[in-house]
């Protein structure tokens, strides 16, 4: 068997073609239009209707669409926005480039998302919104966290970065915050040659706002009137029209993904008694953008799959909290900045403030997932995994 990569080499290889002739197109059009031009706005379109959204706002990446997001909320110094301590880091730094602090909350350690309880105890007078996010192969408990956020007044921001066409309880990823956001980077699920992201919203006023602040405030009708200070996080023709020509397949490269995943699942059951835990089966609520295993002797099962010439990943091995560019807010959960909380009596055991995160940084083992893999690969990458344990 060949070299397993875990970032395939060849992901676009299909379409290779298609993006030559795309940029010939694009670079060579009269109207000489590369960014938020009429391919942006007929891919916004689609995703508008694909998810059922009010509006889409496309954008310059997953991160730009979250900072978008905060900004558009007017969140900034004195403001709290609760974060999870186990993710991808633009969670926190979308907050805390306005001013404003991420108060970081636990994940559960074993679906890895944030956990719901965890918020209920973070939120101060001072929290403006909650921003969950999807992780790897397991959607966040949106409809609890929706719940608390009605009945304290705040606004839910959606990290669906990883999450496009995954579906819960009916509704898409992406829709149950009043903002959600996706991001097209390549390994994603509607991953892209480049950058590109999308945001998500059913509120006019917020929608209008985000189109604003991803051009420097202006509002698309007059150039060079300011109505706010915003960024450039403009979306690109070229890259608008190659997500275009990838749509159609978009549902078949995530039932391939789902059918692995279901594979995988159903291998590695058996192995729970032996220190593996593999993400809960079935299809509610679940992305499959990354498969993760929860291993307690990773490191060995990893050194194990490289004998046998398949990559893997280990994601966030550090939490957001314990990271150095987020010391001066990583203070024990329930205590802000402010001081304003008294430390979270409710934790469970361990020496970190965040043992959920700090279990998943030490244990995830994520293992090929993209579309593209053979039955016989994938059969392979699962006998390797249980061979280890035999
Ligand atoms: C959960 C999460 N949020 C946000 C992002 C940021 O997306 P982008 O890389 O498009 O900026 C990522 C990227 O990996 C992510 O995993």
């Amino acid at each position: 068997m060949a070299t397993i990569p875990f970032f395939p080499p060849d992901l676009f290889e299909q379409d290779r073609q298609a993006m030559l002739d795309i940029l010939f197109e694009v670079g060579t059009d009269a109207e000489q239009r590369f960014i938020l031009g009429r391919r942006t706005a007929e891919l916004e379109e689609a995703l508008r209707q694909m998810t059922g959204a009010g509006h889409a706002v496309a954008c310059s990446s997953g991160t730009g669409g979250l900072n978008l997001a905060v900004q558009a909320l007017d969140i900034g110094p004195g403001d709290e926005v609760i974060v999870p301590a186990f993710c991808c880091q633009p969670v926190a730094s979308s907050v805390a480039n306005l001013g404003a602090t991420p108060v970081f909350v636990d994940v559960d350690p074993h679906t890895m998302v944030m956990d719901p309880e965890a918020v209920e105890r973070a939120i101060t007078e001072r929290t403006r919104a909650v921003m969950p996010a999807h992780v790897f192969s397991i959607m966040a408990d949106m409809p609890k966290i929706n719940k608390i956020a009605e009945e304290h007044g705040l606004t839910v921001i959606e990290d669906a970065a990883v999450a496009q066409g995954a579906v819960l309880d009916g509704v898409p990823s992406g829709r149950w915050g009043h903002l959600g956001v996706f991001s097209f980077f390549q390994v994603k699920a509607f991953g892209t040659a480049g950058e590109g992201g999308l945001v998500l919203t059913d509120d006019p006023e917020l929608a209008s706002r985000v189109r604003m602040l991803r051009n420097h405030g202006q509002d698309g009708v007059n150039r060079f009137l300011h109505h706010r200070i915003g960024q450039n996080s403009r979306f690109d023709e070229v890259i608008a029209a190659f997500q275009l020509h990838r749509l159609p397949g978009f549902e078949e490269r995530l039932e391939r993904r789902a059918r692995i995943a279901d594979y995988y699942t159903e291998r590695f059951a058996p192995l729970a008694e032996r220190g593996v835990t593999a993400p809960p089966a079935g299809r509610n609520g679940r992305c499959y953008y990354v498969y993760s295993l929860l291993a307690a002797r990773r490191g060995d099962l990893r050194a194990w799959l490289t004998e046998k010439e398949i990559g893997t990943h280990v994601y966030y091995p550090v939490p957001l909290p314990e990271q150095p560019a987020f010391s001066r807010f990583g203070n024990r959960p329930g205590v802000t900045e402010q001081g304003a909380r008294a430390t979270d009596a409710h934790q469970p055991g361990g020496d970190s403030p965040w043992p959920g995160a700090q279990y998943a940084s030490e244990h995830n083992l994520a293992i090929p997932i993209w579309p593209h893999l053979t039955d016989a690969q994938v059969e392979y990458i699962a006998d390797s995994v249980c061979e280890f344990f035999d």
